[in-house]
């Protein structure tokens, strides 16, 4: 691992995740820019010594700082991105400009200084995959659904153009569902855990037979790791456990670990546009040596629900911010409305 590593978006829950473990697993100095956003805690960087990690507040779209960050950093890995299939429904303009112009900026400024880049990306850019179809491969036409697909899919296309144009050294990585601690309380798994905590019932959407491969936070960054020391430059590779798993029985396993009856939850109106099934199939980064660990996905939330019910501090005031955009939303959908004015992705 080279010596000076530039993490994009390394306040957020991939991101933080990432930085701990190249600070366990290498020797290198770690330089974080990350705009601090809602989604961002400095908390995931707590007690990481000073020497090993700077922290930059900064937003990977002003390409001078880009420039400037680039310039110091041998390899850089870029997580920064609006992430939030429901936010990306109610508020597109921040994911075009976060996840596209931000990827572009860094982008250029990978190509002025000559870095090895990794881009942390999505097997959402393909779209809904039917049980017919099995799994997509690296190969695979990207048929993303979603505004925040199409963010992640455009942002994919500029990462190959800027390898094929002008030799930017950089690997992606399509990753699948992540969960594990310190994950945002929008998000599906950490909503559901701190609902039971609060002793509220579990929300899932339409019928909950939506299927997703759920890999555990570890896992993922130990294989974006392993592409950036063992992966070839203008590749992609897919990282996916192969526990795919229903929303429902996702929840149920859940109402399990909290020794609450199985059929308490709710199914409330589905999201729009929502895709049936994600399935990747992950050979190729297995041929790098890469193997998930959490292959029960009932193994894998103990400690997840450990983390949540010890840290309630972290997570109770970003719960009451998502459950109010959750309920505006919620009035929005019926009412047909496009939204509210306020954008809570740039405050
Ligand atoms: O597939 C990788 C992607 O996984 C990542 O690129 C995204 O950043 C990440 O957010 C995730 O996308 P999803 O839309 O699948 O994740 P989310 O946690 O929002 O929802 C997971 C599933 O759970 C999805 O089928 C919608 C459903 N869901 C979600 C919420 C928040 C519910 O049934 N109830 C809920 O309250």
């Amino acid at each position: 691992m080279s010596e000076q590593l530039l993490v994009t978006g390394g306040l957020g829950f991939l991101g933080s995740n990432f930085v701990r473990h190249a600070v366990a697993h290498t020797t290198a100095q770690v330089t974080v820019v990350d705009k601090v956003s809602y989604a961002a805690n400095p908390a995931n960087l707590s007690g990481l010594p000073a020497e090993r990690v700077r922290v930059v507040r900064g937003d990977v779209e002003d390409s001078a700082l880009m420039g400037v960050l680039a310039q110091r950093a041998d390899t850089v890995v870029h997580f920064a991105a609006e992430s939030h299939n429901d936010m990306a429904l109610h508020h597109p303009a921040a994911f075009i400009s976060s996840n596209v112009q931000g990827t572009f900026s860094v982008l250029e400024a990978v190509r002025a200084h000559g870095c090895r880049l990794h881009h942390v990306s999505t097997d959402e850019v393909f779209g809904s995959i039917t049980p017919s179809m099995g799994s997509v491969t690296e190969a695979s036409a990207y048929d993303p659904s979603s505004p925040y697909s199409a963010s992640k899919a455009s942002s994919d296309l500029l990462v190959k153009a800027w390898v094929r144009s002008f030799g930017v050294q950089a690997t992606i990585s399509n990753g699948t569902n992540v969960y594990g601690p310190s994950q945002h309380v929008e998000k599906f798994i950490p909503r559901q855990i701190t609902h039971l905590i609060q002793d509220r019932r579990p929300q899932l959407y339409g019928d909950g037979r939506h299927i997703r491969e759920w890999t555990h936070v570890a896992d993922h960054n130990r294989a974006v790791m392993d592409i950036l020391e063992r992966g070839e430059v203008g590749e992609s590779y897919l990282v996916g456990s192969g526990v795919r798993v229903a929303n429902i029985d996702v929840v149920q396993t859940l109402l399990d670990h909290f020794d609450r009856p199985v059929d308490e939850l709710d199914h409330i109106t589905d999201r729009r546009g929502h895709d049936d099934r994600y399935a990747v199939d992950s050979r190729k980064l297995r041929a790098l040596g890469w193997r998930p660990r959490f292959l029960s996905l009932s193994d894998g939330l103990a400690d997840t629900i450990d983390w949540y019910r010890q840290n309630e501090c972290w997570w109770a005031e970003p719960k009451v911010a998502a459950e109010q955009r959750y309920a505006r939303w919620a009035i929005d959908q019926k009412s047909g409305a496009r939204g509210p004015v306020h954008d809570p992705t740039t405050s």
